[in-house]
């Protein structure tokens, strides 16, 4: 693959990485990028470098445009190793004149690289770095992803180098948002910040606000994975905007596992009564669905319900799993409730309950245990709570 213009003098030159399927519990079933850019100016300087095992494509790209040795300047823009894994390499083969990084950045790479005699020069949000034609403006954005992350804008191109920020883990031959399907893209911009981001959110709000009020002439975002936004800039902040604030729609998430297919029929019978209100419902059992496609589907959702029958006096660990990795992402203003089948003791829906509680969910019902094999009466009551969960999603 080769490099791409993205703007005048300024080059994709990051790698493909069509074979992860894993990246922190996070299912990337189709692969992702890692982005990284170079700019031919006075000053000829990389933004960001990719994972160690791919160190050979940047080379190969960046030689298809200049000797690596004549590189003055890297910023790394996020000290993760799927961005900076091959940077020690980078800096010995480059011998750059300096390396540009934020102060929790500078900690970030002492504490993983230990390096003796790196160039290091910290900038902060407002300080800016002439490159000859162009300037690069440094904003922090601590805790997207890390404490160390930072944006670089450069004004004359308009351009704002975003780190993971609107990112998607997406592996492409194409480069920009309008080469590829738009409802995928924004599936996949959708999945990456509900389990990348969403814990995230109150720091989204806040630099949102910030980047709006320096007013900030943006018609470009180009993320370090997945595809540059310069066709829908306007709908991925607006998203953004939106998820940030937690805003959804009416919409249960209903997630289960079952041992004899008791609490299966539970689930079918609540979804009856979700549905009998006219609320969309996604019913996903947790055999089939990866957790980080439940989250995604959590992310835009007014109600969310599990139900899990007793397993050693707790629940399944599946559910244990999908509650677990759900609470750490901090989803809110969720309304909740619990159900599961069981055998002689039933305290999976109280330890269901203690997780909701645990996310500040709005739990509308103490939650239906059922012993065994559900009854009419069961079904019945399992219908009300359908009911009930889609009357309290519809008013709120
Ligand atoms: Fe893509 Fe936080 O690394």
């Amino acid at each position: 693959m080769g490099t791409t213009e993205i703007k005048e003098n300024i080059h994709w030159v990051g790698a493909v990485d069509w074979n992860i399927r894993d990246f922190h519990g996070y299912s990337t079933y189709k692969g992702t990028t890692y982005n990284s850019f170079l700019v031919m100016d006075e000053k000829i300087t990389l933004i960001d470098t990719v994972k160690k095992p791919f160190k050979n494509e940047l080379l190969h790209h960046i030689h298809q445009l200049t000797d690596p040795t004549k590189i003055d300047y890297i910023i790394v823009n996020h000290v993760e190793m799927d961005h900076s894994g091959c940077l020690p390499e980078i800096i010995d083969l480059v011998k750059p004149e300096k390396v540009f990084c934020s102060v929790m950045g500078e900690k970030a790479i002492q504490s993983h690289f230990h390096p003796k005699d790196w160039p290091l020069e910290v900038v902060k949000t407002g300080d800016t770095l002439s490159l000859g034609k162009k300037t690069v403006h440094f904003l922090e954005t601590r805790m997207l992803h890390w404490p160390d992350s930072m944006f670089s804008y450069i004004p004359e191109d308009k351009l704002l180098i975003s780190s993971d920020a609107f990112g998607q883990h997406w592996s492409t031959s194409e480069r920009f948002d309008d080469e590829v399907n738009e409802p995928e893209l924004m599936a996949h911009a959708a999945k990456y910040y509900a389990n990348i981001l969403m814990i995230f959110s109150p720091n989204v709000k806040k630099l949102l606000e910030k980047v709006a009020e320096m007013n900030l002439d943006i018609d470009m975002i180009a993320p370090d994975h997945g595809l540059i936004w310069r066709k829908n800039t306007g709908e991925i902040l607006e998203a953004y905007r939106s998820w940030s604030r937690h805003e959804s729609k009416e919409k249960v998430v209903m997630v289960y596992d079952t041992m004899w297919h008791s609490t299966e029929k539970m689930a079918k019978a609540i979804s009856e009564g979700i549905i009998s209100e006219g609320v969309s419902l996604k019913l996903m059992d947790l055999k089939v669905n990866h957790r980080s496609d439940i989250v995604t589907e959590i992310l835009d959702a007014k109600g969310v319900v599990f139900g899990s029958p007793t397993l050693n006096n707790g629940m399944l660990p599946t559910m244990a799993d999908m509650l677990t990795y759900l609470k750490g992402l901090r989803p809110r203003k969720k309304i909740g409730a619990a159900f599961g089948s069981f055998g002689w003791s039933g305290e999976a829906v109280k330890h269901i309950n203690g997780f909701m509680e645990a996310m500040e969910m709005d739990i509308i019902d103490p939650g239906i245990k059922v012993k065994n094999v559900p009854t009419h009466e069961d079904y019945q009551k399992c219908f009300d709570l359908g009911v009930q969960i889609a009357q309290a999603v519809k008013a709120k």
